[in-house]
């Protein structure tokens, strides 16, 4: 079983009254899916909507068990603590989280519901993979209800380092909560050294190499296991749709309808203020204004998917971003060559493949990311072994993609030599780089991503307490 808090579709409301259900968005579900669709497990998790119950149901080949959320808890719960305390809290603070004591409650009580939905469907001694921070009390809760369960969590997000995790007014109720797991799961070697260590310091438990031993009363300890599994993307699948001509011919289209300018730069994120999608417009725009760049050459594609809406920080970082694409716009482009062409949606599959494909070049600038999948999508897509992957060094998949030319968002100067250096790098490197990128997204894809977390979970539930 999977348990994550958003299930692999949304249910929406067409303007017509018809409901349908909608793929929902995040690397996740991107991530999820195939190994789901391939083992016939049953996923757990919330229908995107507030204030309706729905029975399980079966969508594309895999089984859904909705759990309901309330707008209170959609307010306190999701919005509130999983992503304005939480959110922030875990990506270095880069917007300053919030700390309310009523979100807190929500969060317990919805963690609740989650396990006690496992818990009421759940096969004797089943493996249940529990996935992200909206869930991190799930584990604990899970094991006291039903302690013969294999029991997995994966944080898909960064685990920050003490000094910043110590903020959190309930950071011992979240270790207790993830220590309920057999095994512990995280992005990166860092994370995980993040993990133990705050478990160390907060509890005192002995530590060693990715083991923790957790006292299970009297003399017994339980053997946790806390270690980095870098999640990946079905790269095949990925490969499959650049190589259909219908998806080719869209991005020839592309980039005629852009002008058929001779570069072009793509950016692909949800609307996150992790994700620097504003210091990617301040070196681009620099680069315009020295004349470094000429829009009759160059367009920057920004695709930025709608996220979390209804937090404050979610809507200023949007007027802040348009605002700025605004003004480039207004100073930079020619009828016919927009500076940056920004589009505020979320695009199915094919067609993010084949702007992939159209984009010469792929910026991902994350302030801090877990792993950031689209650098791997990009990497994937290109069966052509061209194009170039400038890479922050605060996402998880810098630690694998070391061919990208990587960079420090925060030094404008260092975005904008890399901007430069990808934009004229000659041919044989693009090939060398890229090669040598894809060898790694295919060596390590989700499938191998999935099977070594859960031959780690099996080894894991095997150690008897000591
Ligand atoms: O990967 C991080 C994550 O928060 C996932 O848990 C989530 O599915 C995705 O990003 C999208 O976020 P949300 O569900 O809040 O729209």
């Amino acid at each position: 079983m999977v348990v994550s808090n958003r299930l692999p579709v949304d249910h929406e409301l067409a303007e017509d009254g018809t409901a349908t259900w909608r793929a929902s968005p995040g690397g996740l579900v991107t991530a999820l899916e195939p190994l789901m669709r391939a083992s016939g497990g049953v996923w757990v998790g919330w229908p995107g909507v507030a204030d309706q119950e729905f029975e399980p149901f079966e969508n594309d080949g895999i089984s859904l068990v909705p759990v309901s959320l309330s707008q209170h808890d959609l307010e306190f719960y999701y919005e509130g603590f999983s992503n304005d305390t939480l959110w922030p809290l875990y990506h270095d603070v880069i917007s300053p989280p919030s700390f309310h004591r009523e979100w807190w409650d929500s969060y317990v009580e919805v963690n609740r519901r989650f396990a006690d939905a496992v818990a009421a469907v759940a096969a004797p001694g089943a493996t249940v993979w529990v996935h992200d921070y909206q869930l991190q009390l799930v584990p604990r809760m899970l094991r006291e209800a039903r302690p013969d369960l294999v029991i997995g969590f994966f944080n898909h997000i960064p685990f920050p380092p003490y000094g910043i995790y110590s903020q959190l007014p309930w950071r011992k109720q979240i270790l207790d909560g993830l220590l309920g797991a057999d095994l512990i799961g995280f992005q990166r070697v860092a994370d995980a050294g993040n993990f133990s260590r705050a478990v160390r310091r907060l509890f005192g438990y002995p530590t060693r190499g990715t083991a923790i031993d957790v006292p299970d009363g009297g003399q017994r300890f339980r053997r946790v296991v806390a270690r980095h599994f870098p999640i990946s993307i079905d790269a095949n699948a990925f490969e499959e749709l650049a190589r259909r001509p219908d998806i080719q011919a869209r991005s020839r289209q592309i980039r005629d309808e852009l002008g058929n300018p001779k570069t072009i730069i793509l950016g692909v994120d949800r609307l996150d203020y992790t994700k620097g999608i504003g210091h990617r417009l301040k070196a681009y725009g620099e680069l315009l204004a020295e004349g470094r760049l000429i829009a009759e050459d160059v367009t920057l594609v920004q695709v930025a998917s709608p996220s979390r809406e209804r937090v404050g920080a979610y809507m200023d970082l949007r007027d802040e971003i348009e605002l700025a694409v605004g003004r480039m716009n207004g100073d930079y482009s020619t009828i016919g060559h927009p500076a940056v062409s920004y589009h505020h949606h979320g695009y199915p599959r094919e067609e993010m493949v084949a702007l992939y494909l159209a984009a010469d070049v792929m910026l991902v600038t994350a302030l801090r990311d877990g792993m950031n999948l689209v650098a791997k999508e990009y990497v994937a897509v290109r069966f052509d072994e061209d194009g170039v992957l400038v890479l922050s060094e605060f996402t998880g998949a810098s630690d694998q993609l070391k061919q990208a030319v990587l960079i420090n968002p925060h030094d404008i100067e260092d975005v904008k030599s890399a901007i430069l250096l990808a934009v004229n790098m000659p041919k044989p490197e693009r090939k060398r780089r890229m090669r040598a990128l894809r060898r790694k997204v295919f060596d390590n894809d989700v499938a191998a991503w999935s099977a070594s977390f859960l031959e780690t979970l099996t080894g894991a539930a095997k150690v008897a307490p000591g």
